[in-house]
């Protein structure tokens, strides 16, 4: 059975959720290069156990998204995003679970019918290097295919595990979308460290 936290998602209890999850030390997030490779799949496939661990989320799953959210975002590594737009935005992400708990999040955002983003991808870190964020990845890429979405892009300052995943670094300026969408609200539009890069289908 699942265990799905019964909170109704209040600033103090969203906090809890946060401090559960948060490693001993920032020092060891978001920059996870030398992950141990405990439990990881060598290639994750589609018929992988950890592929297999990722699925659409559902509404239970809100709480548990709203969680890693917060967490990566004041962590640095993620924009805010407020309840209101995870839940109106739900049914865009994808979870990976592990014993019936979320443990990683993402969602697929369309800008139109040609373009899409991979945004607020978060891995608790007690299950960073498991191979969760190239399963979540990879099951959005997969999802984008058959919605016949030709580009997806990404921000992020974790640039080398997108390039693993096939993405290649690209222009900001290309992406007017989503600097008219997010990057105008965010503090840090006049000093973004963070790096583009894209994935195109083959037509
Ligand atoms: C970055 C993140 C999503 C990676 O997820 P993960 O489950 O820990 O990574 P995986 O186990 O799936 O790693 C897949 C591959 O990417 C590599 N990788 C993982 N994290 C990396 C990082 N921070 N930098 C470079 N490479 C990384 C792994 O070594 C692995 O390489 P391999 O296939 O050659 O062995 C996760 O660590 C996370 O949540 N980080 C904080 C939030 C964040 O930065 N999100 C991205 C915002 S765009």
């Amino acid at each position: 059975m699942r265990q799905i936290a019964t909170n109704t998602g209040s600033s103090t209890e969203v906090k809890a959720r946060i401090e559960m999850m948060r490693p001993a030390t920032l020092e060891s997030t978001p920059a996870l290069h030398n992950l141990p490779s405990n439990g990881r799949d060598s290639v994750v496939t589609p018929q992988s156990p950890i592929r297999k661990r990722v699925r659409q989320a559902q509404h239970p799953d809100l709480d548990d998204i709203e969680s890693l959210v917060e967490l990566w975002a004041e962590l640095g590594a993620n924009l805010p995003r407020a309840r209101e737009e995870l839940i109106r935005e739900l049914p865009s992400f994808a979870v990976a679970e592990q014993h019936s708990r979320v443990t990683g999040c993402a969602s697929l955002y369309s800008y139109d019918p040609q373009l899409a983003e991979i945004r607020s991808l978060g891995i608790n870190p007690n299950h960073q290097g498991q191979g969760q964020g190239k399963a979540i990845v990879e099951y959005l890429l997969e999802q984008a295919e058959q919605l016949h979405i030709k580009k997806v892009f990404v921000l992020t300052r974790v640039p080398t595990f997108f390039q693993k995943l096939g993405f290649q670094i690209t222009s900001r300026s290309l992406l007017p979308q989503k600097i008219m969408k997010d990057c105008e609200r965010c503090p840090r539009q006049y000093h973004c460290d963070e790096v583009a890069l894209e994935l195109s289908f083959q037509p």
